[in-house]
């Protein structure tokens, strides 16, 4: 017999022991002639107390209530359509009615998200101490150390820091001279920020197809799409995987163009051991409170080149003289971060290499859980490149399937991007997209936060 057995007359302190010996949380009632009569869960339990029974009273057969039992020898199928968010456990009993073994059915009633970020007791701390230092606008120290130390990590000279990781495109552009008239390279698997700020910079974005295997932008195209209008390529390291540099900065050598980084999603991933964001003339980063370090919104521009950072902090701020104050050169925009977001980005800092590997040791339990189901493509990896999980990206046939029955248990997946040029307001800028599309239908994020139940999520998709 499998279960923690009382007799229909016991105490209830003799029951609430049963009930406790059982990690499922219930006591499986038998009577005289040891057949199963009925099963009291933990919530039973507490009910009894509240209707004033004590605990040394006993069980009555009419504190039993109605219960649903399963016969020794059915189906998953049947036992699982006999469960309801009501009924988790069910008995199984033998011909004669003796328990012979139970079922648990976990239905998950805690959200699991895709994201979330890591804030604690740091983050709290230079909040607080910005926030009553009064510096609560865009100047302060924790704006200048967020720009120099983050600028140091990922290896380059200077940092501005922004509002959002949009507007640190649309600052690039503006800031290397890229307007109308010019085309600019993009992929076409990439979040829409990338082409709005293009497009927002009156310039033509060009859509390219992807690399199959990376799933970043294929730099076979970026051969075919070059024209004498081709002004900048932005690679984006979609998802975590380093784009192929040295190829894109051969190119962009070779045609005299500008090499815009979109590092949103990949903040410390790497190309032949050289972290990302320190290839082009700039590269841009998104601090949104799902990404790999955050500032709740935010963002930062990095460049080498002391005139683009000069450029670039003056168009950050109204395109105001540095010298003159309300002395304007050029038509610029309030894209100020605040020393409040920039307080969070220190704290975060600190501690980007544990949160990166905390991410890569999420994946890695995935694969350990779900590997041998076989239904699951993992994002290759690539001996010249490391990438960074900024969520845990994967392809499948079944992904209809398994998004479907994650999120019928309250566990959140995302699919990939759409492809851009097949919505319509940016058809007219494809160019090629034929891997794109593919990647883009099999692509889905699993969560990527501490408390994934990987068993669950396997049971879950063993079902499939
Ligand atoms: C590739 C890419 N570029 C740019 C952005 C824009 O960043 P933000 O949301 O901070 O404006 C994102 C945001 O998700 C992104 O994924």
């Amino acid at each position: 017999m499998k279960g923690s057995c009382c007799k229909y007359n016991s105490s209830l302190k003799e029951l609430i022991k049963a009930i406790d010996h059982e990690p499922a949380g219930t006591a499986f009632i038998i009577d005289e002639e040891e057949k199963l009569c009925g099963i009291v869960t933990d919530g039973d339990f507490r009910r009894m107390l509240l209707k004033g029974k004590s605990m040394q009273d006993n069980l009555s057969k009419a504190d039993l209530g109605d219960y649903v039992v399963a016969k020794k020898g059915e189906s998953m199928e049947e036992l699982l359509k006999k469960t309801s968010k009501k009924i988790r456990i069910i008995p199984i009993i033998d011909d004669a009615g003796f328990l012979v073994d139970y079922f648990v059915y976990r239905h998950q009633t805690r959200f699991t998200p895709i994201a979330e970020p890591s804030l604690d007791n740091t983050e709290y701390r230079f909040l607080m101490d910005a926030f009553t230092s009064t510096w609560i606008s865009s100047r302060g120290k924790y704006i200048d150390q967020f720009e120099e130390n983050f600028a140091k990590y990922i290896n380059c000279n200077h940092g501005v820091a922004v509002s959002n990781g949009t507007v640190a495109i649309h600052l690039a552009l503006k800031a290397l001279g890229i307007g109308e008239g010019d085309e600019v390279i993009i992929p076409d698997l990439t979040f829409a920020a990338t082409i709005n700020a293009v497009l927002l910079a009156n310039a033509t974005p060009v859509l390219v197809d992807i690399d199959k295997d990376s799933w970043t932008i294929s730099v076979e195209e970026i051969k075919k799409a070059l024209n004498p209008k081709t002004k900048a390529i932005i690679p984006v390291h979609v998802y975590g995987q380093a784009c192929d540099m040295s190829s894109i900065m051969h190119i962009a050598k070779e045609n005299d163009l500008k090499v815009i980084e979109d590092c949103a999603e990949a903040h410390g991933a790497e190309f032949n051991g050289q972290r990302v964001g320190s290839f082009g003339d700039i590269s841009t980063y998104s601090f949104f409170a799902n990404k790999i370090i955050t500032t709740g919104e935010g963002g930062m521009c990095l460049t080498n080149s002391a005139e683009l950072d000069d450029k670039m902090r003056q168009l950050r701020d109204h395109g105001m003289s540095r010298e003159k104050k309300y002395w304007h050169e050029e038509i610029g925009y309030n894209y100020r971060m605040t020393n409040l977001q920039a307080a969070i980005g220190c704290a975060q800092l600190e501690k980007i290499d544990e949160l990166i590997e905390r991410k890569m040791q999420i994946e890695r339990d995935y694969k350990l859980a779900l590997d041998d189901l076989g239904i699951i493509e993992w994002q290759q990896e690539f001996d010249n490149r490391k990438k960074v999980v900024w969520l845990v990206s994967c392809l499948s046939d079944k992904k209809e399937e398994i998004s479907q029955q994650l999120r019928d248990n309250n566990i959140d997946v995302r699919p990939f991007f759409y492809c851009l040029s097949d919505m319509p307001i940016y058809a007219e800028y494809a160019f090629s997209n034929k891997n794109a599309k593919e990647i883009s239908a099999k692509g889905m994020n699993l969560p990527t936060v501490e408390n994934v139940d990987y068993s669950l999520v396997r049971d879950l998709l063993s079902r499939i």
